[in-house]
């Protein structure tokens, strides 16, 4: 029950644009146990989307280790890292990142492309997943066709494609009103309270952390608070 997925020990990052340094993260700890459901919040460049990239496999940090399931990621290649990423993180971003001339279905199925899997059971799976967030009529409709909420669950349905243990979304609702954001958030609590997901996301709004089991604050890169939103047992 309390198994650790995600450790983080002494991780820092720097930006080294030639001219200037930025300290994105200055040696962070932190702790994930498999099906948690936590948000991070925080100012503006104070790291958020820096560990969320380095959670992702999308980027590594400069020092310290990222333990992925005991694993420590930075001794793996870059190759590896690609295939740890497509099997194990399923990622959701602010402005969606669809394939625009290319229908919900396919962009579901993209994914699943990578990791091998032969047609038949993509197009399946991948209609089996934009029915599971309530999209099943709008399988060929083209990003365009869709309104932002619909664009962000196809995008959702996409990250369960190779159907991951993580999901990690940066500000999945920023983009989205208020009723949308709502939608979001039911399907991310969905997703872990019956799936087992272990669910991270990144917000600017309390009412959106309010969701998650726990929050945890940022500011200039360090962790200043980590906190539960609800008595341990209670729902
Ligand atoms: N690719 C990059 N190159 C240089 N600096 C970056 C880069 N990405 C982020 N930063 C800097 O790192 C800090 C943290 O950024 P970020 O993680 O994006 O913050 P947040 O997501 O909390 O807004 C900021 O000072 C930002 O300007
Ligand atoms: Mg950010």
């Amino acid at each position: 029950m309390t198994h650790e997925i995600i450790k983080i020990e002494g991780m820092t990052k720097v930006y080294d644009t030639g001219e200037i340094q930025v300290a994105a993260l200055n040696s962070i700890d932190l702790t994930i146990h498999k099906g948690e459901f936590i948000s991070i919040m925080g100012a503006s460049g104070s790291g958020k989307s820096t560990l969320m990239n380095i959670l992702g496999c999308l980027d590594r940090p400069t020092s310290g280790h990222y333990y992925l399931e005991g694993v420590d990621v930075m001794e793996k290649s870059d190759n590896e890292l690609s295939a740890v990423r497509n099997k194990k993180i399923g990622f959701v971003f602010q402005s969606f990142n669809l394939i625009s001339r290319t229908s919900a279905l396919k962009n579901v199925e993209l994914p699943m492309i990578y990791g091998k899997i032969g047609a038949e059971e993509r197009k399946e799976r991948a209609l089996e997943l934009l029915k599971n967030v309530g999209l099943a009529d709008r399988s060929h409709h083209m990003p365009n066709e869709l309104s932002g909420g619909q664009k962000q669950r196809v995008a959702i349905a996409r990250a369960l494609a190779n159907k991951p243990q993580i999901i990690l979304a940066d500000e999945p609702t920023g983009n989205l009103d208020s009723q949308s954001s709502v939608e979001i958030m039911e399907i991310f609590t969905q997703l872990n309270r019956k799936e087992g997901n272990t669910v991270i996301i990144v917000t600017h709004e309390r009412d959106i952390a309010e969701f998650t089991d726990r929050i945890i604050t940022f500011k200039d890169g360090n962790i200043i608070r980590d906190e539960y939103t609800r008595e341990v047992g209670q729902c």
